[in-house]
């Protein structure tokens, strides 16, 4: 085995409450103003509120910009370099789900990274020089775990695709993972959510990359994942407790080894069609794991295992059902459809061109041809 890196989240606070942490951080690093990225509905909500109550109370100031859409956009990223330049913030509170935290990254990155400020040149591996601006992240899914990774996603609205870029320098430096913030996500949100997460672990784990290290933090995200989304999704608080947990969880993971062609159609179908990430990769995940299992060894027995069958007399191709027949029931279960609408036969060329052009697709266990990926979005119709 050769070298492996593993980059990490500085410092992250987990469990109901954990939000409280927030102005005691702030005040023993000095700072003066927090610029707090977070999209219109939180806002709406009272989920940002919950928060910048807290900034109230302690008198620290902070601004707050929302120019933020689900699957962000350039745009959204390039006015909130402006934004963040014209706020005399001198830190970042992102707060939200991955759009959020993305749109967060993609700005702390440009303001202390100003060569980058066209946001394409980002996509990939971006060799940029300095840390992203000090961020504090609060998730609010369950969910990309965005405040552990070393990723964002950003929307090309002109050309119909999102790209993925890869910076160590954008990982959060406080992550405060509270159960409390996700409470509020209705039934749909926290199930697609969820499956998004589901689908970090189970391609993380099987993905080109994975070794030890990786598999241990993914396959204890499943097993979370297998006995707490349910319970999630009916806003039973331990069950909120055990997904906030689980997609920090394989965040730590997936971020460092990769993913995989489920990934890499999600954000084909999250571009064209503007289908939510966690949709898009819910329906996506039990028709790459029937075309990936032959490539996966034994790792299917134990996601099997982690969903609770018992595969003692299974054979390779028992389990490897087992798996699959555990994730659908789950999608399933938590009211994922297995079907898109939009999903048109003119548009397949594109999809499969672009799905195969992702950054997640290299990390698949097996490479799919066009043909392959045509026949695995068909299957969505
Ligand atoms: N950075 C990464 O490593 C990474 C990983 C996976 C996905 N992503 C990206 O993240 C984005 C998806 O993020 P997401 O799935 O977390 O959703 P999101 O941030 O796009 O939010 C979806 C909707 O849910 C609402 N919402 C969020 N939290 C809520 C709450 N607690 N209560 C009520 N409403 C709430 C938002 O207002 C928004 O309207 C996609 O663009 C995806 O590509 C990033
Ligand atoms: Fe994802």
């Amino acid at each position: 085995m050769g070298v492996n890196r593993f980059v990490l989240n500085g410092i992250s606070y987990h469990g109901h409450g954990a939000i409280n942490e927030i102005p005691g951080i702030i005040k023993s690093k000095g700072f003066k103003k927090a610029f707090v990225a977070s999209d219109p509905d939180l806002i709406k909500f009272g989920v940002t509120a919950k928060v910048t109550d807290l900034l109230d109370k302690n008198g620290i100031a902070y601004e707050i910009y929302s120019d933020i859409k689900p699957n962000p956009t350039i745009e959204n990223v390039k006015s909130g370099v402006e934004a963040y330049k014209a706020s005399g913030a001198d830190f970042m509170i992102t707060i939200g789900g991955g759009s959020s935290m993305d749109t967060g990254k993609g700005i702390g990155i440009i303001v202390n990274n100003p060569e980058y400020a066209d946001v394409r040149s980002l996509e990939g591996v971006a060799p940029t020089k300095n840390r992203t601006v000090f961020t504090i992240a609060v998730p609010t899914t369950g969910g990309t775990g965005a405040e552990s990774t070393i990723n964002y996603v950003i929307t090309d609205v002109e050309k119909k695709r999102k790209f993925v870029c890869v910076d160590p320098n954008d990982i959060p430096d406080i992550a405060v993972v509270d159960p409390d913030m996700m409470a509020s996500m209705p039934k749909g949100l926290s199930a697609s959510t969820g499956m998004d997460a589901l689908t970090h672990a189970i391609e993380g784990y099987t993905t080109a990359a994975a070794w030890e290290l990786s598999d241990c933090l993914n396959l204890e995200a499943i097993k979370l994942i297998a006995k707490n989304l349910r319970k999630a999704v009916d806003n039973d608080p331990d069950g909120r407790e055990g997904m906030a947990l689980a997609q920090y969880v394989t965040a730590m993971a997936y971020s460092n080894v990769g993913l995989g062609i489920a990934h890499s159609m999600a954000h084909t179908l999250g571009a064209v069609y503007d289908t939510p990430h966690g949709v898009a990769c819910a329906m996506m995940l039990p028709i790459v794991m029937e075309f990936n299992a032959e490539a996966t060894g034994d790792k299917f027995k134990y996601i099997a295992e982690a969903f609770g069958v018992d595969t003692s007399n299974m054979s390779q191709d028992e389990y490897r059902q087992a798996a699959i027949d555990e994730v659908r029931k789950l999608s399933v279960d938590v009211g994922i459809p297995t079907k898109l609408d939009k999903l048109k036969e003119e548009d397949l060329d594109f999809l499969c061109e672009s799905a195969a052009a992702d950054a997640c697709a290299p990390g698949n266990p097996k490479p799919a041809s066009l043909d392959q990926f045509r026949e695995m979005f068909k299957k969505l119709m």
